[in-house]
């Protein structure tokens, strides 16, 4: 059965380690990470951008494959559904459709409007008993051809959203979406660090999980990250493993061309990095 995120967000910040949400994009995705978690007996939390929730042909259609996953996979570890980057209207569809969390991406509207959208979705998914996650400060990169400039976010702010009940906040903090740029900044841990000083027990939200070095991605952790969002790395990995295949010529061969043969090195290599960052976050054997 899907969860609320809150119980293992809750104590992931306690204990000083992350819950890491990896995006699904198809059967092949959701099935790679979920016995990932299994193996590794970590919670999960897969992640659905409105874009993808269209591409697998809806909310519901998700749910379905998800709920029928967890029970023919005898998934017994804490994993949530989570929308990722939600507008008001896809946060409502997606409650409706019976996920266990959504995220609220408010970022680019005023505070004020923000703050209001956030408070009547919290009242709401509160109702339900399921998590939600507001955003301040937009994350930078292109998501969904939403592009931020990856400002970082203003503490005050934060603390306004999190006093509004949120289960888990987005902070800006430097951090992009997809690959990072050889220029690249890095992260503002002071502005990780005077988020949580203001936001106390609240569980933080890094996105964009791809590409952060390893060494940046403990010294969120040990400032109150409890929650690491990473997408484009299994894109990536997928696509080398199913490249390598075909430039093998492994589809010419015998029944290579089968969508089970063809999508089975990709497949194990999300499994892989899964694994390599549920290891980074220190999830494994938390469930
Ligand atoms: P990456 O694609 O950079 O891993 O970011 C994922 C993300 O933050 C989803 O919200």
């Amino acid at each position: 059965m899907l969860v609320s995120a809150k119980d293992m967000l809750t104590k992931a910040k306690q204990g000083h380690y992350a819950v890491g949400q990896f995006n699904i994009n198809n059967l092949e995705w959701t099935k790679a990470i979920l016995m990932t978690a299994q193996e590794l007996n970590s919670p999960v939390i897969l992640g659905v951008s409105e874009g993808a929730g269209k591409y697998m042909a809806g909310y519901k259609t998700v749910v379905g494959m998800v709920n029928g996953m967890l029970e023919e996979l005898n998934i017994t570890v804490p994993v949530a559904l989570h929308l990722d980057h939600g507008s008001y209207e896809g946060a409502l569809k997606c409650i409706e459709a019976g996920f266990s969390s959504v995220m609220f991406d408010g970022s680019h509207y005023p505070i004020e409007e923000n703050i209001a959208k956030t408070k009547e979705l919290v009242k709401l998914t509160n109702e339900k008993g399921l998590s939600i996650e507001a955003e301040v400060g937009s994350i930078g990169g292109e998501e969904d051809g939403v592009v931020g400039a990856g400002e970082c976010a203003d503490p005050q702010e934060c603390k306004q959203i999190a006093d509004l009940g949120v289960t888990m906040l987005a902070a800006g903090i430097g951090n992009i979406h997809g690959k990072y740029p050889e220029n690249w900044a890095g992260l503002s841990f002071e502005t990780l660090d005077a988020v949580q000083q203001l936001t106390g027990e609240m569980p933080l939200v890094l996105h964009g999980g791809t590409g952060i070095p390893e060494d940046m991605i403990k010294k969120a952790i040990s400032l109150g990250v409890s929650k690491i969002n990473v997408n484009t790395e299994c894109q990536l990995s997928f696509a080398a493993a199913t490249r390598k295949y075909v430039e093998e010529g492994k589809d010419q061969q015998g029944k290579g061309f089968d969508p089970r043969k063809l999508l089975a090195p990709g497949f194990e290599a999300i499994k892989e990095t899964v694994k390599e960052k549920m290891e980074l976050f220190g999830s494994v054997g938390k469930a």
